[in-house]
């Protein structure tokens, strides 16, 4: 019997969601705390397909119960065997692991570029970073309309990038701050956010670009901190971020709650996090070595997921 695995870990941004749909640059970082496995196996004929966003998959977590991510993932093993012209080939996949769908973690771009690479391996075919991207963005597209490429980049990316204008570029310098991701417990909307987004636009053009240019000043000025690992300066980055996303219209009464309790928690800055309208927020500890007192104090403000940012070399 043949079968052959792939993997893709979440992911979460930084700096410039939003904007970044409007040609302005934006920092992800990949969350490898967070990976789905996709288990590829040839059989006789037909396709199968187990994820573990079907209800009741994974006992006791409701935030993997999502049927559209299980459309989407029957999308992405349709659209690869396509792509390779094995239409015709008998394929079993099994996802297994855990991204929390519809959070702002990239878990639709996960489950497409982890069940990609496994069957292009099972099909024994060596696909090029251009080929796996535009898989997924095939299955982003399904997802959200018009993706800015972003999450693509991201879950497949092994340390943090840069993406700007449909470019993704690694930062140069290695380490991941003292970063946490918390999850609300409510699903982000993001096609509805970037809907709003671009009807406020609509109606008050010099507004919202003066917003979105301020973003972008928020991600350049935030690549001198990193590298200085100024993270006083970039945790008021993160604020002040926060502040122009309320403004824009995507934040919401779990997000600005949560994003509170990690200040005073002790968090130098925070921020939701992706789409918004729900889905999780991202938080700056002083030190690694604050960060677990951070999730248990994002737990205890009823978060329902808190995950420290690991890039592979830390993981
Ligand atoms: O997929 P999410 O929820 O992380 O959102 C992506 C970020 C946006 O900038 C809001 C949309 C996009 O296509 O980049």
């Amino acid at each position: 019997e043949r079968w052959a695995e792939g993997s893709a870990h979440a992911k979460t941004i930084l700096l410039g969601e939003h904007a970044v749909v409007y040609g302005r640059p934006a920092i992800a970082f990949p969350v490898t705390s967070l990976t789905l496995v996709a288990h590829a196996r040839s059989t006789d004929g037909g396709l199968s397909l187990d994820t573990p966003y079907h209800h009741g998959a994974v006992a006791g977590d409701d935030s993997l119960s999502s049927p559209r991510e299980e459309r989407l993932a029957e999308a992405a093993l349709r659209h690869t065997l396509d792509h390779l012209g094995r239409q015709h080939h008998g394929v079993d996949v099994t996802v297994t692991g855990r991204i929390p769908a519809a959070r702002g973690l990239g878990s639709s771009a996960a489950v497409a570029s982890a069940i990609a690479s496994a069957v292009a391996r099972l099909e024994g075919v060596w696909l090029s970073y251009e080929e796996r991207f535009e898989l997924v963005q095939f299955v982003e597209r399904i997802a959200h309309g018009t993706p800015s490429g972003l999450d693509a980049h991201a879950t497949m990316a092994e340390g943090p990038i840069i993406f700007e204008r449909g470019t993704a570029r690694p930062l140069p310098h290695k380490g991941v701050p003292p970063l946490v991701v918390a999850d609300t417990g409510v699903a982000g909307h993001t096609a509805a956010a970037v809907a709003g987004v671009r009807a406020r636009r609509e109606r008050d053009a010099s507004g919202v670009d003066a917003r979105l240019d301020a973003i972008a000043a928020l991600v350049e000025g935030a690549l001198d901190e990193l590298r200085s690992r100024d993270y006083v300066g970039l945790g008021e980055r993160m604020n002040a971020c926060h502040s122009i996303l309320s403004e824009l219209g995507v934040s919401s009464p779990e997000l600005d709650a949560l994003v509170s309790a990690a200040r005073n928690a002790g968090a130098l800055g925070a921020k939701l996090t992706g789409g918004g309208q729900g889905g999780c927020i991202i938080a700056l500890a002083p030190r690694a070595t604050d960060v677990p007192e951070l999730v248990a104090a994002l737990s205890a403000a009823g978060a329902t997921g808190a995950w420290p940012v690991t890039d592979k070399e830390a993981a």
